[in-house]
C-alpha cells in the first residue's frame, strides 16, 4: 500500500531557541539536546517536526513519511525520476532514504500506526430545517476552554520546480494517489486507503523548500481560538504573518495559518475531506481562483513566498 500517512519533517535552522518557542506555543511538546530540537504533539510517542540548528538559514532537510513494502518502492524509484540513496550522516539506518527528481529527501519508514483518535463530541450546527441544539449554548466563556492541542501532523506541503513532476513520482513509485490540483500549479497526494485529502502537496516555486506543517485539532472552534492565540503569543518573535481563519475549497478544511521565525507556516486544521479508497475517488483540475480557499482574508503576500530559494528579507530570529 506504499505510502501510508505523514510522520515528520526535518529542518535545518539557524537557531534552535526561536523554532522551540513558536512550535511550544503552538501546543507541541518539545525535547532538545541543544543541537537538535524535536517537537510532537502531546500524548504521541513520535516526533513531528525536527530542527538542527547551526544553519546559515532555515532549509528543508528531508520529509518522513510512513511506508509499507520498501523494497518494492525501491525497485521503482529510479525509473520515476529519483534515486535510492544512503542514510545522511547522524540519521537512522531504518527504512529507506530516497530524493524525488528534484533532490528533495524522503525517509520512508515502515512506522506502526498511530493510535487511533479519541471520538470527539459532534460538532453541531443549527441550519434551516436543521435544529440540532437546543435550549444550551455552544459556546463556553472564552476563558473556559484549553490552549489549542495538536492532535497529529496531518500533512506537509513543500515547493517544487515542476509539480506535475513531483506528483509522477509520489504516485509512479511512492504509490500515492492525486487527490486534486489546481492547474500545475497546486497538487494534493493522499494515501490510497483511509487517508486524509492530503498527505503531502507541492506548489510551484523555483526550488525545493518547506511551506507547511498541518496538524489536526478538535474542531472549527479550535482552529479558530488556536489561531488567533499564537497570532498573539508570536506577536513579537515570529515573522508575524498569519492567514485565517477560513475554509479551503480542496481539501474542505477549516484553517488558519501562523508564520513560523523563518517565514514557513504552521498550520491548524479541521474537518479535512476523506478518501478512504481511492479507486473511488475522482481527481478535480481546479481553477487558480479556488487553489488557495473557498473563502477567509486577504492572502499575505508572501503566503507562497519560498525563502529557501529567495530570501528577501532577513528572518528576524536568524
Ligand atoms: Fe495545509
Amino acid at each position: 500500500m506504499p505510502v501510508l500517512s505523514a510522520l515528520s519533517v526535518t529542518l535545518e535552522v539557524p537557531e534552535l531557541e526561536p523554532g522551540l518557542k513558536f512550535y511550544t506555543d503552538a501546543g507541541l511538546e518539545a525535547a532538545s539536546d541543544g543541537s537538535a530540537a524535536r517537537l510532537r504533539c502531546p500524548g504521541q510517542e513520535r516526533d513531528s517536526i525536527v530542527l538542527i540548528g547551526g544553519a546559515e538559514r532555515k532549509r528543508l532537510h528531508h520529509i518522513a513519511l510512513r511506508a509499507d513494502r520498501l523494497e518494492e518502492i525501491a525497485e521503482r524509484v529510479p525509473a520515476a525520476g529519483g534515486k535510492v540513496v544512503a542514510p545522511p550522516e547522524g540519521f537512522s539506518d531504518n527504512g529507506l532514504w530516497v530524493e524525488d527528481p528534484h533532490g528533495m529527501l524522503i525517509h520512508l519508514q515502515d512506522h506502526p500506526a498511530d493510535p487511533e483518535l479519541a471520538e470527539a463530541p459532534a460538532f453541531e450546527v443549527n441550519g434551516p430545517g436543521r435544529v440540532v441544539r437546543k435550549r444550551r449554548s455552544a459556546m463556553l466563556p472564552s476563558a473556559a476552554y484549553q490552549p489549542a492541542r495538536p492532535l497529529r501532523l496531518g500533512h506537509i506541503l513543500v515547493f517544487s520546480p515542476d509539480v506535475a513532476k513531483s506528483v509522477a513520482f509520489m504516485t509512479e513509485a511512492l504509490g500515492m494517489g492525486l487527490a486534486d490540483r489546481a492547474q500545475d500549479v497546486i497538487a494534493f497526494c493522499c494515501a490510497r486507503k483511509d487517508s486524509d485529502h492530503h498527505v503531502v502537496a507541492f506548489a510551484k516555486s523555483p526550488a525545493v523548500g518547506f511551506h507547511h506543517a498541518s496538524f489536526q485539532v478538535g474542531d472549527p472552534d479550535e482552529v479558530g481560538r488556536g489561531g488567533r492565540a499564537l497570532v498573539e503569543k508570536t506577536r513579537e518573535a515570529a515573522m508575524n504573518g498569519d492567514w485565517g481563519f477560513g475554509r479551503h475549497t480542496i481539501g474542505s478544511n477549516f484553517f488558519h495559518y501562523i508564520q513560523d521565525p523563518w517565514g514557513s507556516w504552521f498550520e491548524y486544521f479541521s474537518d479535512m475531506d476523506h478518501i478512504d479508497d481511492y479507486s473511488l475517488w475522482t481527481p478535480t483540475n481546479y481553477d487558480m481562483s479556488d487553489s488557495l480557499a473557498n473563502w477567509g482574508p486577504a492572502v499575505p503576500e508572501d503566503f507562497v513566498h519560498n525563502y529557501e530559494a529567495d530570501p528577501i528579507r532577513e528572518t528576524r530570529a536568524a
